[in-house]
């Protein structure tokens, strides 16, 4: 398939704040803004104004405790409940922990869930699923450790229009269940299973604030309705394999006091293990913003 890169432009209207683009693909920095402090409502609209535009946003700098992150990421939606369960069978607290430390602060390997290191929308096996994310960095490793992002637009675009043909009107199913087993992951018990039945999106969403098409995929597909299951598959890997190209991607290095925020509507992640797991520290904090229904 072709590939091209961005020939985004920045908007003409000024932001009130100091702010980069980071990539071609997605992602500028921003500084010079204290999330700890009150936010106006003009800083708002410039804050999503620029989340519009690039992607994902990196303020610099930033040092919030989760009782801070928490009054921060409610200017920008209701918070999502989380699906995990924490060792002790407890839901995750709304500002969660990521990290490879175990229950006495050391690195293990043991702690990482499989599934963040492969392609994903947060939260898509949800009907209503993830609008933003966003994760504030405490400890991370000097190198290494990054998120790794891919602009499903960008990809959309570059498919060829008989793919595009092919894949306008398909349903795909996305489910809790088959995103552990697409990983290898323990599966879920029945009662997980019950509370988070299967969903189905469009497998070509549109952008519901800018109206660009994107693909709308990942390791929590079942599969395609109405499509036998191994052209089904065939057909998620190509298209994943397409929109995951070095030219839609973007890898976020991260440093100490990063807070992130990125678009699921239009963005696949995933967590990178290019870091000595089991002996270096990565601690960050993570909030999710609840998004509309796709079509
Ligand atoms: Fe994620």
């Amino acid at each position: 398939m072709q590939v091209a890169h961005s020939t985004e432009t920045s908007a003409a209207a000024p932001y009130p704040f100091d702010i980069r683009r980071i990539s071609d693909v997605a992602g500028a920095e921003i500084f010079g803004v204290d999330l700890k402090q009150p936010v106006s409502e003009s800083l708002k609209e410039a804050i999503m104004r620029a989340f519009l535009e690039f992607h994902i946003l990196v303020f610099r700098g930033q040092d919030l405790n989760k009782d801070e992150q928490h009054t921060f990421s409610k200017n920008f939606g209701e918070l999502e409940h989380h699906v995990g369960r924490l060792p002790d069978g407890t839901p995750f607290p709304i500002v969660h922990t990521v990290t490879n430390l175990d229950a006495d602060g050391n690195p293990t390997e043991k702690t990482v869930s499989k599934g963040n290191y492969h392609w994903h929308t947060d939260k898509s096996y949800h009907a209503i699923p993830s609008l933003m994310s966003m994760l504030h960095a405490k400890e991370v490793p000097a190198n290494g450790g990054d998120t790794q992002f891919a602009n499903t637009r960008m990809g959309y675009a570059a498919l060829p229009d008989e793919m595009k043909a092919r894949i306008a009107d398909l349903q795909v199913e996305h489910s809790w269940e088959a995103s552990r087993r697409n990983v290898g992951d323990a599966p879920p018990s029945e009662e997980q299973k019950r509370e988070r039945p299967p969903v189905v999106h469009p497998l070509v969403r549109t952008h519901p604030d800018t109206g660009d098409k994107t693909i709308y995929l990942g390791h929590h597909t079942s599969h395609i309705h109405g499509v036998p299951k191994a052209e089904s598959d065939a057909l998620l890997e190509e298209l994943t394999a397409h929109t995951t190209q070095e030219p839609f991607t973007y890898t976020h290095q991260w440093r100490p006091g990063d807070y992130t925020m990125w678009d699921n509507r239009c963005l696949l992640h995933r967590a990178r293990p290019n870091y000595e797991v089991g002996k270096e520290r990565r601690l960050l904090h993570r909030t999710v913003i609840i998004g509309t229904k796709p079509y």
